[in-house]
């Protein structure tokens, strides 16, 4: 098969690709977050072949994308008011809601569950091919199960050149880590998966949310993840990840003395002459933790090469998108942190 590049401002691409869509077949969509593999949600078949493409376990649920708020109740049912004024005031944008599914929504789409996550992409040319293929469309991260998201049209080739008729070429995403997840099916609202929409934003409208525990630490192989995407390792170069952490020149101390020759420094663009002679990567500013999420998953495909051993992090500290990138890096990195200092 040839996959078609399909630019996002050329007039006939929303057509073609709701067209393929409709037919049931798979079109790489671009969002704000991440790249998505979309197909037609409604559609067993056609979801059947995101997890095969994908390489996805068939219990880990996929989201609907949505064109707006007023379709939430064609999907969803017993919906909260909270979950309206949530959509009013962060749709279209990086927020997933998880709600009680309609029957309507195949169980192929939900992973076997009785809930279903829906959220409205912020970006105009998928939202219109949603409109045109009038259908929600379901659509995973478009990377392999297990390798780092994929932020441009380039990365989804990388991963299903040949293996899918489209990928919609919308440049890079601008927020780069994938949307935050709430869900609003339990007496409290539940942060699944942190994202561009921060937690003090949620809480705003929501009072009181409870972080779920898969997002500050690795879950035990048999406990019950709330959200089954987050029990598996993710976001990971196939070399091992571990984060450093501590002030600048202690942690660069303590890579520079251990670090070998196969192995890399993913840093700060701030710490970069830190490690001159190293070879380091960086994945953007500490002091812009935007530009971190916006670079992280791009950095980790860099990385995702046998020539390298090992990969030393740096983490980014605080609230707001800064705690996105340190959940993404520290799933990466299977939660392996080393602290210097303790270390001596
Ligand atoms: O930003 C995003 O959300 C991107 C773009 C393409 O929209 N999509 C994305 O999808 O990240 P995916 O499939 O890579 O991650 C969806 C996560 C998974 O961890 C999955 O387990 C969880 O959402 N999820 C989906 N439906 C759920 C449900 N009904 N209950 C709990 N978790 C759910
Ligand atoms: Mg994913």
């Amino acid at each position: 098969m040839n996959t078609m590049l399909l630019p996002a401002d050329h007039p006939d691409t929303p057509v073609l690709a709701a067209e393929l869509i409709k037919s049931g077949a798979l079109v790489a969509l671009p969002t704000e977050t991440v790249y998505g593999l979309g197909a037609n949600g409604l559609d067993p078949e056609a979801v059947a072949q995101i997890f095969q493409v994908k390489g996805r376990p068939g219990d880990n649920p996929l989201i609907l994308h949505l064109t707006g708020a007023d379709q939430i109740a064609q999907f969803c049912h017993h919906i909260p008011e909270t979950a309206y004024r949530l959509a009013e005031r962060f749709w279209p944008g990086p927020l997933t809601m998880v709600l009680p599914a309609k029957p309507n929504v195949p169980k192929r789409t939900t992973g076997g569950l009785n809930t279903v996550a829906v959220r409205c992409p912020d970006c105009e040319i998928t939202r219109k091919i949603i409109a045109l293929s009038g259908v929600p469309i379901a659509a995973p991260s478009a990377n392999l199960s297990g390798k780092p998201s994929t932020t441009t049209a380039r990365h989804v080739l990388d991963d299903h050149n040949g293996k899918i008729p489209a990928v919609v070429d919308g440049g890079p995403c601008a927020v780069g880590v994938e949307s935050t997840i709430i869900d609003l099916t339990g007496d409290t609202p539940r942060l699944l998966r942190p994202g561009g929409i921060t937690p003090e934003q949620l809480r705003q409208i929501l009072g009181e949310i409870v972080i779920d525990e898969a997002v500050t630490a690795q879950l035990s192989p048999d406990a019950v993840a709330k959200a089954p995407g987050m029990k598996y390792r993710h976001y990971a170069p196939q070399e091992p990840v571990v984060i450093v952490a501590g002030e600048r020149e202690v942690a660069a101390r303590y890579i520079r003395a251990h670090m070998r020759k196969e192995d890399r420094v993913l840093c700060f663009e701030e710490e970069l002459p830190l490690y001159a002679g190293c070879n380091p990567l960086s994945y953007g500013r500490e002091d812009d933790p935007d530009s971190l999420g916006a670079g992280l998953f791009a950095a980790l495909r860099i990385l995702d090469d046998p020539g390298i051993h090992q990969v030393y992090a740096r983490c980014p500290k605080g609230e707001g998108v800064a705690f996105a990138v340190q959940n993404r890096l520290k799933k990466a990195a299977a939660f392996r942190i080393i602290d210097p200092e303790a270390e001596g």
